[in-house]
C-alpha cells in the first residue's frame, strides 16, 4: 500500500498527562469547518507568528479541497468532534531539501500543558522517518519560547538563530531560528543498521 493509501486510514487513540484521551487522523476534505474554528480560537498576537492567514475562510478551503498529504501531511489530534491540534508534516518532493521534513505544530490554547504537542510532534516524526526522511527541521520565531523548548526536548538542536531576518503579519521584525533533528544514524548511513 502506498504511504499516501497508509496515511488515509490512519487513526491512532493517545492517552493525555491528565488521562484525557484524543484520536490522531490526517486532515480530510470535511474538516473545513472545524479547522477554522481551531484557527479562530488563536490569540491575535500568536496567529502574527503563522505563516499564513488562517483566519480567512478560503485559505482553509483551499487546505482541505487540495489534501497531498505526501507533501504537506497535518495530522490532527481530535477530541468529543473538535480540533484541538495540529502537526504537519512538509515534505518537498524534489530538490535539495527532498531529504528534509518541515514540522510545525499547533495546540488549541484550552489544551495546552497536557502533553498534546510533545505527542503530536512525536507522532509526525515517526512517521517522517517511516517515509524514508533522513532529517527534519522547524522554524521559529525567536519570542517562541515555548515551542522552542517543547523541540529541545524531543531532541532538536538549534542549528541557527539570524537576527531580525524575518517579518510577522504585521510588518514587525523578528529573529529566525531553525532547529533540527537528524532521523538516520551513522551506522544507517554506512548500511550496517
Ligand atoms: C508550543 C505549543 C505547541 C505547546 O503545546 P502544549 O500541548 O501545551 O505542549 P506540551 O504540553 O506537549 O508541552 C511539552 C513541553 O514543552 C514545554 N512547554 C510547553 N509550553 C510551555 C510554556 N508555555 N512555557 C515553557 N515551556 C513550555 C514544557 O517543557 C513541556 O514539558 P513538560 O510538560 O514536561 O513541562 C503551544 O503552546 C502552541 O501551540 N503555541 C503556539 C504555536 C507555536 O509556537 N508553534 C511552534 C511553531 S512550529
Amino acid at each position: 500500500m502506498s504511504l499516501e493509501l497508509e496515511l488515509q486510514q490512519y487513526l491512532k487513540e493517545i492517552k493525555l498527562k491528565d488521562g484525557s484521551k484524543c484520536s490522531l487522523r490526517p486532515l480530510r476534505k470535511d474538516d473545513e469547518k472545524n479547522f477554522h474554528e481551531f484557527f479562530l480560537a488563536v490569540p491575535e498576537p500568536e496567529r502574527m507568528f503563522i505563516k499564513h492567514r488562517v483566519t480567512e475562510p478560503q485559505t482553509i478551503r483551499d487546505w482541505c479541497k487540495n489534501i497531498d498529504l505526501g507533501r504537506n501531511l497535518p495530522l490532527l489530534a481530535l477530541m468529543d468532534g473538535q480540533i484541538v491540534g495540529v502537526a504537519t508534516l512538509h515534505q518537498q518532493l524534489g530538490g535539495w531539501k527532498r531529504h528534509i521534513g518541515r514540522v510545525s505544530v499547533l495546540v488549541h490554547p484550552k489544551y495546552r500543558g497536557r502533553g498534546l504537542a510533545r505527542a503530536l510532534v512525536s507522532e509526525i516524526v515517526s512517521i517522517a522517518r517511516e517515509s524514508g526522511l533522513e532529517k527534519v527541521e522547524a522554524e521559529f520565531i525567536g519570542e517562541q519560547e515555548a515551542a522552542i523548548k517543547m523541540f529541545a526536548l524531543l531532541g532538536f538542536s538549534n542549528l541557527v538563530r539570524l537576527e531580525g531576518y524575518v517579518k510577522d503579519m504585521q510588518a514587525i521584525d523578528h529573529d529566525y531560528v531553525l532547529m533540527g533533528l537528524q532521523l538516520k544514524t551513522d551506522e544507517e548511513y554506512a548500511g550496517v543498521g
